[in-house]
């Protein structure tokens, strides 16, 4: 029998990205289970692999975020039974700790097959179990936008009742950022290109709201907004057309999490500046599985639910990309499979 599922074209482009079938997956091993999966989510990586910026195999299935319900179960399994509801963790071989070596090879979607299919048989460990009252759809867009953005406030971050974040535009990451920061009792300050996305933030709690396009030194807007003292820490998604804005913002000894690339990959730096307020600028890039469950444990206690603003069936894959690219979407974009 063969499934539904989508790969990279050659070479790689929005146009060439179509829809397949593949030969179905069959039945798990020993500790192994067998996901029919029900949703993926868009992330910026993910539109990086399909569009080539980001060298993948020819023919990769993309997609590292892949939600759904365990159909079969192999000798062994512990975690999971036929029924339940999982979700793809990013780094399928970092359990916990600090990073070992391997563990940024083997990425869903990019340097193995990802979840733009509707089956998959893998071991136990590369899923966790979803936030209870999660569908799958919701389920879908923790692995990569959720994680990191839980990793940059909490784990890297030192992010508590009292704090002030700085989150930058309304994309996947920030999004989140903001929720889960406003669920620690911080003060946000969100920026965005768009009013209307300014307005949308400030409904989700955001406490300051910066439009980035007519503000370009938001930094020092976002230093004015604290008394002068700056922000703890900021979740920097542009990385180096906004690293100088950044640790403007950021108070004497803060954090600046630097995730993403939307303002550029490489550029100078502050360097003065970095040294003179004492900043920890720290490169992150998702997290491990143990630092997943924690934040399904701190969405649970929380009650927080992604924003999803758009659906795409999987056969659309590429029309969801575009949307994204167009900078139509609030949050996540959601693929249902
Ligand atoms: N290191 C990691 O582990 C990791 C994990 C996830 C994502 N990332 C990276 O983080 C970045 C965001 O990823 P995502 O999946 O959240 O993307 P996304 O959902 O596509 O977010 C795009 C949004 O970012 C905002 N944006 C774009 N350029 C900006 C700029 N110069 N300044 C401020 N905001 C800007 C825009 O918001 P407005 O429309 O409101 O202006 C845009 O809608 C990407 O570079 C991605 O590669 C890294």
């Amino acid at each position: 029998m063969s499934l539904a599922a989508v790969r990279v074209g050659s070479p790689a482009s929005l146009d060439t990205l179509l829809p397949t079938t593949v030969a179905d997956p069959g039945q798990p091993g020993p500790g192994e289970i067998r996901v029919k999966l029900a949703a993926s989510s868009l992330n910026y990586h993910d539109f990086a692999v399909v569009t080539g910026m980001i060298p993948a195999e020819a023919g990769r299935i993309p997609m590292s975020d892949g939600a759904g319900t365990v159909e079969a179960v192999g000798a062994g399994v512990t975690q999971f039974k036929p029924g339940d509801l999982v979700v793809s963790i990013f780094f399928p071989e970092w359990i916990d700790g600090t990073p070992p070596a391997t563990a940024f090879r083997g990425v869903p979607g990019d340097g193995i097959d990802g979840y733009a299919r509707a089956a998959v048989v893998a071991p136990e460990h590369w899923f966790t179990r979803v936030p209870s009252g999660y569908s799958a759809a919701e389920a879908a867009t923790l692995t990569c936008a959720g994680l990191t953005a839980w990793r940059a406030l909490f784990v890297d971050g030192t992010v508590k009742p009292g704090s002030t974040v700085l989150v930058q535009g309304s994309g996947g990451v920030s999004v989140f950022a903001l929720q889960f920061a406003k669920a620690a009792g911080a003060t946000v300050i969100a920026t965005s290109s768009s009013d209307a996305k300014l307005e949308r933030l400030k409904a989700l709690g955001a406490d300051h709201l910066i439009n980035y396009t007519e503000t370009p030194a938001w930094g020092m807007k976002a230093l004015e907004l604290t008394g002068g003292n700056g922000v703890d820490c900021v979740v920097e998604i542009g990385g180096a057309g906004t690293l100088d804005q950044s640790m403007m913002a950021t108070r004497v000894g803060g954090h600046v999490a630097l995730i993403g690339v939307l303002a550029g990959f490489a550029g100078p730096v502050q360097t003065a500046l970095l040294m003179a307020k004492n900043l920890r600028v720290q490169g992150l890039t998702v997290g491990s599985r143990d630092q997943q469950q924690a934040m399904i444990a701190g969405i649970e206690a929380n009650g927080i639910k992604p924003i999803i603003s758009d659906h795409f069936p999987l056969a659309s894959l590429a029309d969801a990309f575009r949307h994204q690219a167009a900078n139509k979407h609030f949050g996540k974009i959601v693929v249902d499979i």
